[in-house]
């Protein structure tokens, strides 16, 4: 599958957010990574289904990856879909019927996301894989931009690729939290497809220099991971 980066809008000035929006895709963003928090499934509130839906009205017609870190989740999928969200992504703590959780997002045509926080086993993505379009390892605690990769999503993501290959399904896997041009090789490397930077774009001067930094890395990890000619 293609590599996607996708900013994540945590890190952007919310002051000059569809122009921020704007500048990301004109330096080569693929998706736009949209965080919700409510200060209460994680300790940090953001934004809603408003700004989401101001953004479209506005005339964005980019891929929107949803991230709800929210709970209770479920009544809130009505307003993201209506706002115009094309993936949603939710954590299995934040509802307690998952497959109904999921259903709903799929049954109001967006594509479905399952978030695994770093302590979360991965034991219910083979329940739910058939209904799944992403599956998402976070490299951080959810809740803040800006904090430092933890190393052992380097093995959850590679866990991960293992079960989605198993699946047969295409389903894309995307890393959250910490990444940057120095370990985006790595996530690749790891098996993921899809990437989330927020501070490491949003936090340069240049971010069609930070996209174009991060391309580079993958690049190199693909051609690393060509085959050697057996000897002789
Ligand atoms: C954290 C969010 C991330 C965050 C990533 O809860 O889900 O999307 O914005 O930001 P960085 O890239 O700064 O870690
Ligand atoms: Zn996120």
């Amino acid at each position: 599958m293609r590599h996607w980066i996708a900013p994540s809008i945590l890190s952007a000035d919310f002051s000059r957010l569809g122009e921020e929006v704007n500048a990301v895709l004109k330096a080569g963003a693929d998706i736009i990574h949209f965080d919700v928090m409510d200060n209460h499934y994680v300790p940090n509130l953001t934004t809603g289904p408003l700004v989401l839906s101001s953004l479209r009205q506005a005339g964005f017609d980019c891929f929107f990856d949803v991230h709800l870190m929210v709970k209770p989740v479920d009544r809130l999928i009505g307003d993201f879909l209506g706002a115009g969200a094309d993936l949603i992504s939710v954590h299995p703590e934040s509802t307690e019927h998952l497959h109904r959780t999921l259903n709903l997002i799929r049954e109001g045509g967006a594509q479905t996301g399952l978030a695994f926080n770093p302590a979360t086993p991965l034991q219910v993505l083979d329940e739910v894989i058939d209904l799944l379009d992403l599956v998402l390892i976070m490299s951080v605690n959810p809740g803040f931009g800006g904090q430092a990769f933890i190393e052992s999503s380097l093995a959850k993501v590679a866990k991960a690729r293992r079960r989605i290959d198993a699946s047969g399904r295409e389903v894309r896997l995307e890393i959250d939290g910490g990444i940057k041009a120095d370990n985006i090789g790595q996530a690749a490397a790891a098996g993921a497809d899809t990437f989330v930077a927020g501070s490491a774009i949003f936090g340069s001067d240049d971010y069609a220099a930070a996209i174009t930094a991060m391309r580079r890395a993958l690049k190199q990890t693909e051609s690393s991971a060509r085959p050697s000619r057996p000897a002789g």
